[in-house]
């Protein structure tokens, strides 16, 4: 929560208390080196022994509450009308304020659910941002990404506050250009996770429903990040400074046709769901439950993780569980640009973005910079982060090429009620150093290229000896220390 401080520079104080705590290992560079190498310098593929702060992701890693917790002993578990599966409908039902109720194993389940329904082969699909699984599942049905994000995106040391918005002007031109027919429905994600946790306006998704009637298309929200989307518009759009988080969702859930989640992040449990008011378009998508997920009254979730979502999602209205990701990030953004570290502003939701085309100016785009940054700070700090760059996009399937992203990001999710602010000052201080020795840092290739979502497989190797350079400067600034 953000609460006065009387004498010292104020922090963003936990209104929570570990219960459980689990052991972590800071290990030696020399073992971190010989880790990183046998991942293929591709931090998806390190082994949870060798890490110390696994900032990888936000998902399916956030540390549930003890009602959470006892919740999953009272699992009532059956293969059709579980008594659990019948109280996280209702929980649903109460957090979007929406009728119809899909569950599904996760969140690319829900998209694949929704593009097996609705995309046929040569349709477009506007947004504001893709997702890599989004962007897998439409391009499977035959269906095209068309990003209209507003260009201060791009603007990566920005102060605008909703760079998670789509650009109306250009989702009009989209809409003129191609024609409504071949839409089927225009996707919002709140927040944009790949441009750095960007949240959307309420202004915004208001203006996108009202071309959305014009043109008679559907807009589907992906709600995985919602709540702090939601934290962030009471934050920043004066309308709602007074009004309730749950009440701010409710005015987001209310412009939608279809909603769909990933409880590995909303809920802080497992699973995931679709979410609509519309029957014709459940029952449209509900035959394929059983066939892909599970029956009904499980969609592939494990009854227990039913039960935690449940209660998970009653706690993402309470605004001081939902603030603490948002208000880590924002301590944790403002300490690296108070040393001048380029990293992404304003502060948004899902972790900490540092700005690696920036970061190694020296190392070019096609030896990935964003890459290479998440496998230098693995070397010195055991801190796991995730590339959202270049890696992160496959090539072009028709023409074989490279695609390189606009932007070049290394991620430092920060997941919910799990990191203490001392692992933070950790944290920032290894960065500093990282930057301070930045041209110790070179690039990467690949060695083993998957076809499809290669960041999650694919090996790749230094473009030369920097690793030991890097752990040479590292053994002397730091003498013993890990
Ligand atoms: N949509 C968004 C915006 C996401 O961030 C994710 C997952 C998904 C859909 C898919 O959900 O993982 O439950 O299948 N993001 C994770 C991440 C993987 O690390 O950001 P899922």
């Amino acid at each position: 929560m953000n609460i006065k401080f009387n004498k010292l520079k104020p922090v963003p104080l936990e209104i929570h208390k570990p219960v459980i705590v689990q052991k972590l290992n800071l290990k030696s560079i020399e073992e971190r080196l010989a880790a990183m190498q046998k991942a293929g310098f591709n931090t998806f593929l390190l082994d949870t022994s060798n890490i110390f702060l696994d900032m990888l992701t936000d998902s399916g890693v956030n540390a549930m509450s003890n009602q959470q917790l006892a919740a999953m002993m009272l699992a009532d578990d059956a293969y059709s009308g579980s008594q659990s599966f019948f109280k996280l409908e209702k929980a649903v039902q109460k957090f979007f304020n929406m009728e119809f109720f899909l569950p599904v194993h996760q969140g690319r389940a829900a998209e694949h659910i929704i593009a097996r329904s609705f995309i046929k082969p040569g349709d477009i699909l506007p947004m504001n941002f893709h997702f890599t699984t989004t962007r897998a599942h439409i391009e499977l049905a035959g269906g095209t990404v068309e990003e209209l994000i507003i260009d201060e995106v791009f603007n990566v040391t920005s102060s605008h506050p909703f760079k998670g918005n789509i650009d109306i002007k250009k989702l009009e031109e989209c809409i003129a250009r191609v024609g409504a027919k071949r839409i089927p429905f225009i996707r919002m994600e709140v927040t944009t996770n790949l441009t750095g946790g960007q949240p959307v306006s309420l202004e915004n998704l208001r203006a996108v429903r009202k071309v959305a009637d014009k043109h008679k298309l559907m807009l589907v929200i992906d709600a995985c990040l919602i709540a702090e989307n939601a934290f962030f518009i009471k934050q920043r759009e004066k309308e709602f400074a007074h009004s309730s988080i749950q009440e701010i969702i409710h005015e987001i859930s209310k412009l939608a046709d279809i909603i769909y989640f990933s409880g590995r992040k909303l809920g802080a449990a497992r699973g995931g769901g679709i979410v609509t008011n519309n029957k014709e378009l459940f029952e449209k998508m509900k035959v394929l439950i059983p066939l892909f997920e599970g029956f009904f009254t499980y969609g592939g979730m494990s009854i227990r993780e039913i039960e935690a979502l449940a209660v998970g999602l009653g706690e993402f209205t309470d605004e001081t569980v939902i603030s603490q990701m948002p208000l880590f990030i924002e301590h944790v953004v403002n300490e690296l640009v108070s040393f001048n570290v380029p990293v992404v502003t304003p502060a948004g939701a899902l972790g900490v973005h540092l700005d690696a085309k920036k970061f190694l100016e020296h190392v070019p785009q096609t030896e990935y910079p964003a890459g290479a940054l998440a496998a230098a700070l693995f070397l010195i700090s055991g801190t796991r982060g995730m590339e959202r760059g270049s890696i992160s996009m496959d090539r072009d399937p028709k023409t074989g090429k490279e695609i390189l992203s606009e932007l070049e990001l290394l991620r430092l999710a920060v997941p919910r009620r799990v990191f203490s602010l001392s692992q933070m000052s950790f944290l920032i201080d290894r960065i500093v150093w990282l930057f301070e020795n930045r041209e110790l840092v070179g690039g990467l290739k690949f060695v083993d290229e998957p076809k499809v979502l290669r960041f999650f497989g694919g090996r790749l190797g230094p473009v030369n000896n920097w690793p030991e350079k890097l752990v040479k400067k590292f053994k002397i600034d730091f003498q013993d220390s890990l």
